[in-house]
């Protein structure tokens, strides 16, 4: 398995993630997406948004502030219960969630059975808002959901959705993380994308559900070419689960740092309508109860990174990344044979403005064209058109496919037609 030290490398050469604010010795737990890392962040957005809304009739989609009103994280339970134990080694003063120290020894000194008791850590983000003191303590959301659960009246009532349905998010949130590490996968800034599944208060119906999207969620990660045996579930044991949920699974990926969590599948039952105190009237029987959620909640950040590390290969001449196509950041990339003959770089800058108009394509004009290959291997880019001295006289391009990396000829005027159907 590739090491987390070649990702780091790669995502860096490449521009697909840098550290956040470098030049002044960065910050740890902040990561800033180059020109690749924001497209393949947007990929893997719009996949979901697409798979979770625009494919159902069932779910609608929310964009909720980051900052709310205080009392919603006093109401949620989180400002009381959103808490890492934390403990310290007495021989060397690092700090860790207690949870991840095995076997009694810091992950730092190697000392055993030198930490401190336990100590409650909230994980909520402060910051203050106002111009005149005392400023008004707010909070960074620690999960994107309550966004959704203070709106569920007002899109009850603007939209017609009817029980069972589900509203979906992807943004920003931030947790006070302890330990942020293993690059992009625990920061203190980060993206999840959630749908908050609405249900009748009923034991059948909930654990129907439940399974019914424990599967839709695994079942989207292999659709977009994760390796299935790199994937499994992992049940929470009863002290583990959060403060707000019944029922608890981790969909978890096999990474280079050991099984870890992907996304979370929850059953958060009345906790969160009912601690806001909101209830549901049926339009047809006039019922009266608190719906039950089924929650899935992804982070786009990791996901990234488990994409790539699963696209991952190092092959005798060069290093490819298999992502499935519709994550790749390019689609297609155009050369001239030659960079120093203007009549193939003329054609080649056609041919490329016709293709930008339908897929996000690269050109590149640089160093040899196995090179040129090669670097686009590195990155994903499904597609290469190379414009040599046929294409000249019968307006006809090369088409390389990175896997097999088999060249076929196109017309150009087929290329597009020829693209999208592999795309
Ligand atoms: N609303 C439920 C919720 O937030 P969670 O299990 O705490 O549940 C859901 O988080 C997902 O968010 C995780 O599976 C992970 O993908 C992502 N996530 C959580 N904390 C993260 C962090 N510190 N850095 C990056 N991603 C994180």
């Amino acid at each position: 398995m590739v090491s987390m030290d070649k990702i780091v490398a790669l995502c860096k050469r490449r521009g697909f993630i840098y550290p956040s604010s470098e030049i002044y010795g960065g910050i740890a737990g902040f990561w800033d997406y180059g020109p690749l890392g924001v497209e393949l962040k947007n990929n893997i957005k719009r996949e979901w948004w697409k798979k979770m809304i625009y494919e159902r009739e069932d779910v609608v989609g929310l964009d909720a502030a980051i900052v709310m009103n205080p009392k919603v994280w006093e109401a949620s339970g989180h400002v009381q219960g959103f808490i890492d134990p934390l403990v310290e080694c007495k021989s060397c003063h690092s700090r860790f969630r207690e949870d991840k120290i095995i076997d009694n020894i810091c992950p730092n000194c190697g000392e055993k059975d030198r930490f401190t008791e336990p100590k409650k850590f909230n994980l909520l983000t402060e910051v203050y808002l106002g111009v005149t003191e005392p400023k008004a303590k707010v909070y960074l959301r620690g999960e994107i959901t309550q966004g959704v659960f203070v709106n569920f009246q007002n899109i009850v009532n603007s939209s017609r959705v009817k029980i069972p349905f589900g509203i979906a998010q992807i943004g920003k949130a931030f947790r006070n993380e302890i330990t942020p590490g293993n690059f992009t996968y625990r920061t203190i800034e980060f993206e999840q994308m959630e749908l908050e599944y609405f249900i009748r208060p009923d034991v059948k119906e909930a654990e129907e559900t439940f399974e019914y999207w424990r599967q839709q969620r695994i079942g989207w990660y292999k659709s977009l070419g994760i390796r299935s045996e790199f994937l499994r579930f992992k049940k929470h044991a009863d002290d583990e689960r959060a403060h707000y949920a019944r029922a608890a699974y981790d969909i978890e990926y096999k990474a280079p740092f050991g099984w870890s969590e992907f996304e979370g599948i929850h059953h958060r039952g009345d906790w969160d309508l009912g601690r806001h105190k909101l209830k549901h009237k049926d339009p047809e029987t006039g019922d009266e109860y608190t719906p039950w959620v089924i929650e899935t909640s992804g982070g786009v950040d990791r996901a990234a990174l488990f994409f790539l590390v699963d696209a991952y290969q190092e092959e005798e001449k060069r290093i490819v990344l298999k992502i499935h196509k519709r994550l790749a950041p390019y689609k297609v990339a155009v050369f001239p044979l030659l960079a120093n003959k203007s009549e193939l770089v003329d054609k080649g800058k056609k041919v490329y403005a016709l293709l930008k108009l339908s897929f996000f394509t690269a050109w590149d004009d640089r160093g040899n064209i196995g090179k040129r290959y090669f670097a686009q291997d590195e990155i994903g880019t499904p597609f290469c058109v190379t414009i040599d001295y046929e294409t000249l006289k019968n307006d006809t391009v090369t088409v390389r496919d990175r896997d097999s990396m088999k060249q076929e000829r196109v017309n150009i005027d087929q290329l597009i037609n020829y693209l999208q159907n592999k795309l």
